[in-house]
């Protein structure tokens, strides 16, 4: 296994480390852009475009119903690891976070914010340079795969998608941007350019239909899905579980969840 970098490493190995003092740690904080609004320490929080206040709905949306003891959990797409540093916090005892597009971006510098956020806070978390399309089953098996916000960046998200069920135990949990609302026929919108939000790493947009029909041809048995809780229907979250899934793993779906494998349920979804 490749020797985990950073103050993490350190700590484990019971070597002496240096506190940064809030002014050094404020100072590395503003050397970086963020995406995920991190508490570090009292009064010094990371600047990320997600507000904590969005992060804290996120989190209590995407895992609130699934007990994490004990799982091993990987987060596909991590950047500064709000949801592996959750993960973490709600159990789990191995979790990794995996990225590449913006953990090697020369702007935004994703893997060095995201090592010193998990530093700071001093959680055991592994951290792995991948890019989606290079998944293999040499990552390993894990209980939990999240996959949060990731989907739409894709250029072949189906391939990606299957490299995910091929590591997925017994979830995988997907979030996702949503486009072709008002039919009940599987579709996807491709967004050439930059038309999706002006942003070129933008490429799809797929309906409900779509992704509950491509979890089940991936081999997912049950699927259950919400509506992102500050954005509703035009972002959806997925929970798709394996055969292979522990009764022990959900604790309930509040009803903000639909299960999809009941007849109507996407008919139900569909918004003029
Ligand atoms: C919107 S962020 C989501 C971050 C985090 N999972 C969350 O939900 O807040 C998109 C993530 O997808 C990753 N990603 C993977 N492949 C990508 C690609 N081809 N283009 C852009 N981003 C990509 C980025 O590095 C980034 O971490």
């Amino acid at each position: 296994m490749a020797k985990p970098s950073g103050l993490w490493y350190l700590r484990r190995m019971n070597l002496p480390t240096a506190r940064l003092s809030d002014a050094e740690l404020l100072a590395r904080m503003q050397s970086f852009h963020w995406w995920h609004s991190i508490p570090l320490r009292p009064g010094l929080t990371t600047f990320g475009g997600k507000t904590e206040a969005i992060l804290a709905q996120e989190e209590e949306a995407f895992l609130g119903p699934f007990d994490l003891t004990g799982r091993s959990v990987v987060d596909i797409g991590a950047w500064n690891g709000a949801f592996s540093f959750a993960a973490k916090r709600r159990g789990a005892a191995r979790v990794l976070a995996t990225d590449s597009y913006i953990w090697n971006h020369p702007v935004w510098r994703g893997r060095e914010a995201f090592e010193l956020a998990r530093d700071e806070l001093g959680l055991e978390i592994e951290a792995k340079m991948i890019d989606p399309p290079d998944i293999t089953e040499k990552l390993g098996l894990f209980d939990v795969v999240m996959f949060l916000g990731v989907f739409y960046h894709l250029y072949d998200p189906l391939d990606v998608m299957a490299r995910l069920r091929r590591i997925t135990r017994q979830m995988l949990l997907v979030e996702t941007h949503q486009d072709l609302l008002g039919t009940a026929q599987p579709g996807m919108v491709f967004y050439p350019s930059d038309i999706l939000n002006q942003d070129a790493t933008n490429w799809w947009g797929p309906n409900p239909a779509l992704m509950l029909s491509l979890l089940l041809q991936l081999g997912f048995t049950r699927i259950f899905y919400r509506d992102h809780p500050t954005l509703g229907r035009a972002r959806g979250v997925y929970a798709a579980f394996t055969p292979e899934v522990e009764d022990s793993l959900v604790r309930g779906f509040d009803s903000n969840w639909l299960d999809l494998d009941v007849p109507g349920a996407i008919e139900g979804l569909l918004t003029p």
